[in-house]
This record gives structure tokens, sequence and C-alpha cells, in this order.
């Protein structure tokens, strides 16, 4: 799921591969390998934890890197076995002549396995992927050909999969396919490259080819040959990739997730940047329906998950508010498992960072199916969902290294307020008319209030300190606030491993009060609002059983003060804007917590930037 290059040129493949791969490094993965051919034999080289550790290995193996020209090398996202050397990729058949990397999952892995082993295929680590390699080394027995043989092997194997082959007897290509995880070939003078992901690739070339699903590829130095399904020769698009080479640098900053937090001023100034101006109405150009179309619009579905999903929660708020359009919201894991109702009037909206998270992909493709139209979000415009929109918003808050998700989050929430203003416009909501006309000037001053935020944000470093040795946290919001409950509560755990949930404010005293004590602080974002009041009173019963209350608030009165142990203030906001500078305290606590307790905050452990498994 993680990552993965191939290399076919006159550079030294170990040198392209180990670059790939470490422009892959941000997303965080438990080992690496490569696999390097030289006259007909194949080397292959693994170890378990950081890339580093691979270039260690690699330091005394000089005389094969160095003149290697064709190679394939993989980061490992473990999902069947450990993360172990022995489970690391490349893996190969009993013979060694055919060595396979892999992205996804075989989900059909154990029935082949019990098949290979009739055939008396040893099997050495406890991976999927090892089962692949033995199937397309034994359909090479057949076919004495490593294209036939892949094209056979992935008819027979069910589940996800991005596949990098090489095989002894033909040296000169990688045989590769792909089947709902992303793959694409980057084209070069007498080069190509093959990668899961395109800043792996971004410094040697522009051009690219994007796999689709179901077809097979033979790349060789100097060609690139697709075929389809049915095993007919075809023609993909040659794209020109819309990236500079990506200086992945921290910028001073001690880690990336600080760095993106501090970025989110900015990323607000670029997406609302020229959407208010030249008319009455915004501008969302690439919003692809009708004004009757829209108009029709009887319910949205709102599909995305994690960070994403709660981006959506907010959204829902706001549309149901502003657009007068019921909103549901829900997983995209959930999603796909029930008798779901869309039809053509119904607007699907699928939010996703990397717009390559496989249960939303699965979501989308479904409702699509049923005639939807479906707007994605997301802030990769080359990504397998932003090819499945009919109307694709791009966020473009730039690369996002850091594994928790934070300046996106951002940038998904705004576009979603452009989004929930575009539709009452659009469906001359005069009641709004007002309200809409401040909140687009809010908008406008919010860059500037995150700023003001991140500049006096020193005590949320000292609270952080403070906070760091408590094992459990309670975050409570309501309305507009609560998925910024959620959205907080994620980040603490994942950066810092504390066990942080959010919850309605409400809901406190239907059942979580019964944690309440000394060692469980209580986190509430109190704004200006027709909640206020209710969250303060909730707040009093969390103090009455002894929990350590912290408050995220933009106003407070005098009298109110008292009954928090710390306070985080806010600029002044709306409560319907206030979820964008909640969160940014809510990031920071979450950052400075990790960063005083040590962890390893830009690559959390077990977690993957882009989830393209189910
Ligand atoms: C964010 O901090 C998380 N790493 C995770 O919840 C993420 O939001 C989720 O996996 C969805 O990813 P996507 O936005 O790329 O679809
Ligand atoms: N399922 C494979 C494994 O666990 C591939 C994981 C990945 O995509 O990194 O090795």
């Amino acid at each position: 799921m993680c990552g993965i290059i191939g290399y076919i040129g006159d550079k030294k493949a170990s040198e392209v591969l180990i670059t790939g791969l470490s422009r892959l490094e941000y997303r965080g993965y438990d080992s690496a390998g490569i696999a390097l051919m030289k006259n007909k034999d194949i080397f292959i080289y693994k170890a378990e934890g950081k890339l580093n550790n691979l270039v260690e290995v690699l330091k005394d193996k000089k005389n094969i890197c160095d003149s290697s020209h064709i190679g394939i090398g993989h980061i490992r996202w473990a999902t069947h076995g450990l993360p172990t050397t022995v489970n690391a990729h490349p893996h190969t058949c009993n013979c060694k002549s055919l060595t396979l990397v892999h992205n996804g999952i075989i989900e059909n892995y154990q029935e082949l396995k019990e098949e290979l082993e009739k055939y008396g295929c040893k099997f050495v680590s406890q991976t999927d992927t090892e089962v692949a390699a033995h199937l397309i080394a034994h359909e090479y027995g057949k076919y004495k050909n490593l294209l036939k043989a892949m094209q056979a092997a992935v008819k027979k194997i069910q589940g996800a999969f991005a596949f990098c082959a090489i095989h002894k007897n033909e040296p000169d290509k990688i045989v590769v396919a792909k089947r709902n995880a992303p793959l694409v070939i980057g084209l070069g003078e007498n080069e190509n490259f093959i990668a899961s992901d395109i800043p792996a690739i971004i410094e040697y070339t522009k051009k690219a080819i994007y796999l689709n699903d179901y077809q097979v590829g033979v790349v060789e130095k100097n060609s690139i040959e697709i075929y389809d399904d049915d095993g007919h020769l075809i023609q993909n698009k040659i794209e020109h990739l819309p990236f500079e080479a990506m200086s992945i640098s921290k910028m001073g900053y001690k880690h990336f997730m600080l760095k993106e937090i501090h970025e989110q001023g900015d990323v607000v100034r670029n997406i609302i940047s020229g959407k208010f101006v030249g008319s009455d109405k915004i501008q969302l150009e690439n919003f692809k329906l009708t004004n009757n179309e829209i108009n029709n619009i009887s319910r949205i579905q709102i599909i995305a998950c994690g960070t994403s999903l709660h981006a959506g929660m907010v959204g829902k708020y706001i549309i149901e508010k502003y657009a007068k359009i019921p909103v549901d919201v829900e997983a995209s894991s959930e999603y796909i498992y029930r008798d779901t109702i869309a039809d053509k009037n119904t607007l699907v909206i699928g939010i996703s960072q990397s717009g390559e998270t496989a249960d939303t992909i699965t979501a989308i493709k479904q409702v699509k199916a049923k005639g939807s139209h479906i707007v994605i979000i997301t802030n990769r415009a080359d990504s397998t969902m932003a090819r499945l929109a009919d109307s694709l918003l791009p966020v473009n808050a730039g690369i996002e290294v850091s594994v928790a998700a934070t300046k996106s989050y951002m940038a998904q929430v705004i576009s979603l307020y452009l989004l929930a203003i575009y539709l009452s416009e659009e469906k001359d909501l005069k009641e709004y008319k007002d309200e809409i006309k401040k909140l687009k000037k809010e908008l406008v001053e919010l860059p500037n209030k995150i700023e003001q935020l991140l500049e006096n944000s020193k005590n949320i470093k000292e609270i952080a300190k403070k906070y760091s040795s408590y094992k459990n946290f309670i975050f409570i919001a309501r309305g507009i606030n609560y998925p910024s409950a959620l959205e907080g509560a994620l980040k603490l755990k994942e950066i810092s491993y504390i066990n942080a949930t959010g919850y309605g404010a409400g809901e406190l005293k239907h059942g979580p009060i019964a944690m309440l004590d000394e060692n469980m602080p209580v986190l509430a974002i109190l704004n200006t609002g027709v909640v206020y009041d209710k969250v303060l009173s909730n707040c009093e019963e969390a103090k009455a059983r002894q929990a350590k209350l912290i408050g995220v608030t933009n106003y407070l009165a005098n009298k109110d003060k008292a009954l928090f142990d710390d306070l985080i203030m806010i600029p002044t906001v709306s409560d319907i804007l206030s979820p964008a500078l909640n969160i940014i305290a809510l990031q920071l606590l979450a950052y400075y917590i990790a960063e005083y307790l040590g962890k390893d905050v830009d690559q959390p452990r077990n977690l993957a930037k882009s989830v393209t498994v189910e």
C-alpha cells in the first residue's frame, strides 16, 4: 500500500530506486527492498524499518549497485505478516527466476497458496504477495513468457494490486499490472520509470502514462506496450505531469506537520482567490451541474474516511444551512457494504486528500453506476478519484508530507464553505443573502486570523507540556464544532498514541461521564452561538466529576473563566466559521504533546499517507 518504483535505462538502477523510494518515504512505512537485474541474475536486498537501513545494506554491494540498470523497489505497509525483513518485498518463487513487488491485498491468497503448494511451491514469508510471485512463476512455466504469465495470473487474483515483475529469462523488461491500486509509467529518453505515485519519478520525467485497472504493461528501455483485459494491444494517453520537482523540505521547521500547520493561512488565501470577484455570485468554474440540475438535487451524500470524513461533517452543517438540501455523511468503508439509495438527483461528494483511498474509490464507483453526479474534493488533481469525477474541485493545498492531515483538512473544509455558498446562490435562496455576504467577508479575513492564532500559540505549547503525561482525553463540542472535537481527538491519537475520544458534548451524560475523574482531562470547544450555554453546562458537569478542563474558545465571560484549568483563546470569529480556527488550536496541541513525548510526528507508527487497500 505504500510504494512501488521500477527503472529500466542507462542510469544506475539502484540510485533511481533509492531516490524514488525516498520521495515516497514521507508516507510512512515499515520496511523496504529492491531487486536489481544484472546479466540474467537477480539480486534482492531488503531491510526492516526506515529506508536508511536498506541504504546501509547496499553499501557493501557497490559492485552490483553500480552495474545494474534494471530494477524494482518497494516500501511496505504491512497488511499480511509482520514488518520483518523476510516479509519485505521483493518476493520471489522457488527457483528465484521471477521477482515481484506489490501494493495492495490479494484477497484469495489462502486458496491460491493451497493450490500452489500442491505444485510444490515453498513459501518463506507470511505475505499475500509471495503467493502472487509463485503464481506468476507457475504460469510462466506454462507460457514461457512474462507478459502472458502475468495476464494469466491476474485473472486468478481477487483483490487490489499494483505489480512490477522481472524475470531472469527476459532481462530487458519489467511487466506491470494493476487493479484498484495506482500505477504510473514515466517516459524518458532511452529509459522508463514505474511508480505508484508521481513524487517518486517527477525529477526524472514530466511525461507519463497512467495504467488503468485490468491493464497489463510491458516496459522496456525504448518501448512501452499496454494490453487491455482481453489481451489487445492498446494506446493509453500520454499525460503531462502537473508538478514541479517537489522540494520536500521542512523549511526550518522541526517537523513537516508543524510547517504544514503554519501554511494554512496561505492555503485559505489560495482557495478563495478569485472566487468572490467579478460578480455577486461565487465562481466555481469546475462545477459542472446546470442551474436546473442543481435545483433538482434532492439529497447530497458525502463519502470519505478519517480526517476527510470530519471535513465532510462540517460540510453537512453548512450545506444544510445555506443550500437547504439534506446531507448524509458516511465513512466510505460503511457505505460500500449496504444497500445505499442514490439516483441521478443525488449529488455525491467524495472527499480525499490523496484521491487514492480504496474505500472511497469503491464507494464512488458504486454510486457513479447509479447515475449520481460525482463531485470530488481532493488535493491530488492527478489521482484516481479525480479521474472519476464529474466535477472536480481541486484544493491545491500543496503536497502534504506529514502523515497526519492538517492543511488538507483546512482546504477541504474551506472548499465545502464555497460549495455551500455556490449551491445557495444558484438556488437563489434570498433569505441567506445577507448571512452569506458576511460569511464571504469573514472568509477573506480568515487567513490573517489564522496567522494571528499561530503567532500567539505559545500557551498551547505550555498546555501541551502540562498535559502530556495523561493517558486518556475526552474532547467535547456541539453543533458545527462537533466534527472539530472528533478531528482534534483523532490528531492526538494519531501522533501521540494517547487515547482521545471526541463526543458531542450533549452525549457526555449518556455514558462517557462514567469515565470522568481527575485522570481524564476534558477539552471543550465553546463558541459564541446557540450552543454556548449548553456546552458550558456540560463543562460544569465534567468539573463536578473532578476532570481537568481545557477550554478552546473565542469568547468566555469573566464569570465563567474560573471553571477552566486552562484556556486556549482563538481570535474572534462567527460560530459558523469557527471550525477553521478551532482546529488549528487542536492540531497544535496534538503536535506539541507528541513532540514533547518524542514521538515520530511525521511518520506515526502503523499509519500510511494513502490507504490503497480496503
Ligand atoms: C489523517 O490524519 C489520517 N492519516 C487519515 O485519517 C486520512 O484522513 C484517511 O486515511 C483518509 O485519507 P484521504 O483523505 O487521502 O482519503
Ligand atoms: N499486502 C502486501 C504485504 O503485506 C503489500 C502491502 C503494501 O502495499 O505495502 O506485504
